[in-house]
């Protein structure tokens, strides 16, 4: 039986809705993605938009699509504002790109953002029940947005994911993946959890093991993971050495900026505490619906 649900939709929606400015100054107000990044060189540590840029062009090489993306769908569900949709357009410029978020206001700004060409389709809704039909798309993607799914094995939107690709397409999944069951969890990181939980309005993130198999049970196969909780380490540095500053400044002279400067306050605590335990990895996956055999109907 899966847990009521601490955070309902609209809840998770209001969030993305009311802190449009803390997101708005997360790669500093330039397109890059609502997540964090890492290096590829060392000049990268000074500019966190880069770092998310750099996690975006990687999402974007996992889709394991070959050539410019020509007749190919492509789903950013839970898009934000569609910054990584954008850079997914970049790799693969004869591609459609569709994204689903739950936020209405972050549907308006993207739409807007992508106004000028037909490549991109952003809708408003929930990628857990999305309107498109069946085996439509080539890749379905979740870049930080799967967390806010239902259970700890998000059961509901891989489904949806595995109805919406064609057979041989792939899943791509970035995101926070513990790696115990929250009955083998101290009280400690328990607390230190439920900081991060609260203030994302995640109401649990992936446990590795349950996500691993239900994907497998809903038919998915190939499970490739990358843990990348080391390499973003200097994005995390970054947010906390620049947009404290940031917020606390704009804060002085607008009072809208004080509940973004206690966001950023307390990610700034509680993230390093979460990311430095052994439970906590950060990871990019990858799955494959099956290739239908010819005879199958
Ligand atoms: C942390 S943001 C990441 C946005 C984007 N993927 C990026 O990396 O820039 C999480 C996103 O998930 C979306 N989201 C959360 N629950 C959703 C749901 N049930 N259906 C569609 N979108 C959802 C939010 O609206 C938000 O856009």
């Amino acid at each position: 039986m899966r847990n009521m649900s601490k955070y309902t939709k609209d809840e998770i929606a209001k969030h993305y809705n009311d802190f449009d400015k803390l997101y708005e100054n997360w790669s500093g107000g330039v397109q890059g993605g609502y997540h964090y990044g890492f290096a590829n060189k060392v000049s990268d540590i000074f500019f966190n938009d880069r770092m998310v840029k750099n996690l975006s062009n990687l999402i974007a090489e996992s889709l394991g699509i070959v050539g410019n993306g020509n007749n190919q769908n492509i789903f950013d569900a839970g898009c934000g504002v569609g910054d990584v949709s954008a850079i997914v357009a970049k790799h693969y410029n004869e591609a459609k790109i569709y994204g689903v978020t739950i936020s209405t206001k972050q549907c308006t700004i993207a739409q807007q953002k992508h106004s000028k060409t037909d490549k991109f389709c952003i809708v408003e809704g929930d990628f857990e029940n999305t309107q498109f039909e069946d085996n439509f798309f080539d890749v379905v993607f979740f870049v930080d947005s799967i967390c806010h799914g239902e259970g700890d094995d998000k059961n509901a939107a891989v489904s949806e994911a595995y109805r919406l690709l064609r057979s041989g397409g792939r899943l791509v999944v970035c995101d926070v993946f513990l790696q115990k069951p929250k009955s083998r969890w101290s009280k400690w990181f328990n607390f230190v959890n439920e900081q991060m939980l609260d203030q994302w309005r995640v109401n649990e993130w992936i446990i590795e093991e349950q996500f691993k198999k239900s994907a497998e049970q809903i038919g998915f196969v190939d499970y490739k993971a990358i843990n990348l909780k080391w390499k973003i380490v200097p994005s995390v540095l970054h947010m906390i050495f620049t947009k404290i500053p940031l917020a606390l400044y704009k804060s002085l002279t607008n009072k809208a900026y004080l509940k973004d400067l206690k966001a950023f306050i307390r990610m700034s605590i509680f993230v390093p505490l979460l990311g430095i335990h052994p439970i906590f990895h950060y990871q990019l996956i990858t799955l494959q619906k099956p290739i239908k055999n010819s005879m199958e109907k």
